[in-house]
């Protein structure tokens, strides 16, 4: 198929684009590069054989879009596209919600007027919001966040539902993800926030990288079996692999699924470190300070609609994951 990939510079986009050009489909990166390098197109490129076409363009910008479609058949699009700094989102609403929202009510208008039935969209578990008890279920109401971040992705998913509702030949596959973390293995790809990371994993990396001092643990009285919060890190190539199915899916049917992307297992931010320190054969420099704002103490996913419904599983180790990660930090601090 040709895919359309809007945010596919980015951490788990790019990941995602090399699995699709690995797995024979076209690929039309569309990108503004507000939270990603240009340098990652050449990356894919090196990785694969296959350079994506790729346009620096905000999805916000209609004309700009229609270009695009108007250039290339476009059979699916995935769409990352998206600020996603939960504390930024606090600080920030109106940008969030101006950007995240905008960018989709134009890819739907777009796809709706050159005649594109097929979607894979972004989400994240944080739709879930505090109430639901974990392992967290698609079927429990997924209504609110709790940040604005948070809150885009719950209004992205209605406005999916709502479309679909109204268009029921459309395929809408909602993936919400737990906590993908790692890099590709050719330590080409992973994640590389501008500025101070707020995600664990990249901070570990830093600290391990000695661009950092050290690693404050947000938290070590929750009530938890080590105190520190617990969450469900999946490899990003394992996410990758999950949109890859999620596309396949899309291509042969209609109406709107959520399904979760995550292992089923929950790990303690202390147990992370340690993995970390294991695998790479380090010690970390860490201190226990005070909690973060928002954050709750454990959630995992329960990933069997996954695998009953896309096929797919997370296969990587935490081992994998922590290896990935100081891999590419070490190549991305050359
Ligand atoms: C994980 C744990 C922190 C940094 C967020 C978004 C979610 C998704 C993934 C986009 C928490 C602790 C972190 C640090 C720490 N993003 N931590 N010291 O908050 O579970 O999820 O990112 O889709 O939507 O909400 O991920 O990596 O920020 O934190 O102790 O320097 O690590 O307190 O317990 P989180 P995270």
């Amino acid at each position: 198929m040709n895919v359309l990939v809007t945010g596919g510079a980015g951490y788990i986009g790019s990941h995602t684009v090399v699995e699709l050009l690995e797995a024979g489909h076209q690929v039309i990166i569309v990108d503004d590069l507000s939270n990603a390098k240009v340098e990652v197109i050449g990356r894919i490129e090196r990785i694969t054989g296959k350079r994506p076409a790729f346009h620096q363009l905000d999805c916000g910008h209609k004309a700009g879009l229609r270009s695009v479609f108007q250039g290339d058949r476009v059979d699916a699009v995935i769409h990352f596209a998206g600020f996603k700094a939960v504390g930024e989102s606090v600080k920030k609403p109106l940008q969030y919600y101006r950007n995240n929202l905008d960018s989709t009510l134009t890819l739907l208008e777009v796809m709706e007027e050159f005649g594109c039935k097929k979607l894979v969209f972004s989400s994240s578990a944080t739709v879930y919001g505090p109430d639901n008890a974990h392992p967290y279920k698609e079927s429990m109401p997924a209504i609110r966040s709790t940040s604005p971040y948070g809150w885009t992705k719950v209004m992205i998913e209605r406005i999916l539902t709502d479309y679909v509702t109204a268009h029921p030949e459309f395929c809408a596959v909602l993936l919400r993800y737990f906590n993908p973390i790692g890099a590709h293995d050719s330590g080409l790809l992973g994640d590389d926030p501008n500025g101070i990371p707020n995600n664990l994993m990249p901070y570990i990396a830093r600290v391990a990288a000695g661009q950092l001092e050290k690693l404050t643990i947000f938290g070590g009285d929750y009530p938890t079996p080590d105190g520190t919060c617990l969450r469900d890190y999946l490899h990003v190539e394992d996410l990758a692999v999950g949109h890859l199915k999620a596309l396949e899916y899309a291509g042969t049917h209609s109406g709107v699924e959520a399904v979760n992307l995550g292992t089923g297992n929950g790990i303690s931010v202390l147990g992370l470190v340690h993995a970390f320190e294991k695998a790479n054969g380090m010690a970390l420099p860490y201190e226990i300070g005070p909690r973060r704002d928002g954050d709750l103490p454990a959630f995992w996913a329960d990933a069997s609609k996954a695998k009953e419904l896309l096929g797919w599983e997370a296969v990587h180790t935490v081992d994998d994951m922590c290896r990935s990660a100081w891999k590419f930090a070490q190549m991305a601090s050359k």
